[in-house]
């Protein structure tokens, strides 16, 4: 495939789609390099705000009990980020916790947010950390898989038979659009005060975002939906258009269709089993990641791999949970499974991943469920730490 250089890449020193790192561990030469690292998996962990220090104690406990069955050496160390660290009069991203996250093989992540700062502009918030690790990573690529697990199908608010079967992978761009592009910010004019932010990607952004989509149906169903808004926004027929030519020039294998982003949401939940991939701008793929989440049931349950040149981040789709934070009840499912997802992409070890998926699978099976994923009769409701001991049962 012909590919153009761009003035951006040249400035950022190498083609993004001419350097295999740019696909991080989907690489072979990043295989390699991993097969030799595998020695011993160090894990860089963020418990976060809200919630997370709860949850993570359990991801972390599953983590230890695969990597053991499994004999994978493995070792980790924790440091804050976010409001968590703002309260140890820390900046939301300190510098050791950036250093631990750079001499890391993967960095699993807790949310980050807190109410304290619900008035505050977005670059003087404790979620502004997140940003700033998946920028200083280029951590372009974040996979969202929504894949009911059949024992919380009736945990749906949707319909039985409209979910079953479905198994979706959102691929979302993660580190460009209008969260990351310039103009941005407060201004004055005549007319008075005004916020501006800006959409903005460059085609060379969206061939790598959909190269990584088209790469993943490969591995599916051969299938990609491609969410735009090529019918209002030119930042979006650039997009439609650049997605047609990858397409013809390299994936002709996958199906494409392109689907404007309002009606992706509405399929979403009426027709969740026509889709396979769907890749999206960073705002879109947000909006339509909590869409997905809630056809397995809960926000609780999903996790997401964002992956890039850097070291590749790990992180549950859901917040930080102010409401019930201290209660013991969260749901630690989505963060284990995170913690699955680290050991596919980043270990190389899809076998272990799939373990802590079965591994919860049983615990749901025995009917375990927290407050949140509880719906009908004939549970048994419990906290975190139970949760997270009911699946680590089945790894041990
Ligand atoms: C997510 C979250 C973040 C985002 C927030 C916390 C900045 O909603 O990961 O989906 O918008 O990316
Ligand atoms: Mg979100």
């Amino acid at each position: 495939m012909a590919v153009r250089r761009t003035r951006e890449d040249a400035l950022s020193g190498g083609d993004p789609l001419g350097d295999p790192a740019a696909f991080g561990v989907w690489s072979e030469t990043r295989d390699e390099a991993a097969e030799i690292r595998m020695k011993e998996l160090k894990v860089a962990v963020i418990p976060g705000d809200g919630i997370g220090p709860e949850i993570t104690e359990s991801a972390v406990a599953v983590m230890e009990a695969a990597a053991k069955k499994f004999d994978l050496p493995l070792s980790h160390d924790s440091a804050p980020a976010a409001a968590a660290a703002v309260d140890q009069g820390l900046p939301p991203l300190p510098d050791h916790t950036l250093k631990l996250c750079t001499d890391a093989d993967a960095i699993l992540c807790g949310p980050f947010g807190d109410p304290r700062w619900d008035n505050a502009p977005p670059a003087e918030r404790p979620e502004r950390a997140k940003l700033m690790l998946r920028k200083q990573f280029d951590l372009f690529a974040n996979l969202r898989p929504v894949k009911p697990v059949p024992a919380l199908i009736a945990s749906s608010p949707l319909k039985q038979d409209l979910i079953n079967g479905t198994d979706i992978l959102i691929v979302r761009e993660l580190t460009g659009g209008l969260y990351f592009s310039d103009p941005r910010g407060y201004f004055e004019d005549d007319a008075g005060r005004y916020g501006v932010n800006t959409m903005k990607y460059h085609a060379w952004e969206v061939e790598r975002i959909g190269k990584v989509a088209f790469e993943a149906a490969q591995l599916r169903k051969k299938r990609v939906h491609s969410a735009d808004k090529a019918n209002a926004l030119e930042v979006m027929q650039l997009w439609r258009e650049t997605m047609n030519n990858l397409h013809a020039s390299s994936y002709t294998d996958v199906e494409l269709r392109h689907i404007f982003i309002d009606n992706c949401c509405m399929q979403l939940v009426s027709r969740p089993q026509e889709f396979d991939v769907i890749v999206a701008g960073n705002m879109f793929g947000d909006i339509l990641s909590d869409i997905g989440a809630q056809l397995t049931g809960s926000l609780g349950m999903l996790p997401s791999a964002s992956l890039g040149k850097g070291t590749p981040l790990f992180e549950p789709v859901h917040g930080s949970a102010p409401d019930i934070v201290g209660q013991g009840k969260a749901n630690p499912l989505a963060l284990i499974l995170t913690a699955g997802m680290l050991f596919t992409h980043a270990a190389k070890r899809p076998d272990i991943g799939e373990a802590i998926d079965n591994a919860v699978a049983k615990a749901l099976d025995e009917g375990y469920r927290t407050a949140d994923i509880a719906r009908g009769n004939g549970f048994k409701v419990v906290g975190t730490k139970e949760m997270g001991e009911a699946v680590l049962k089945h790894l041990q």
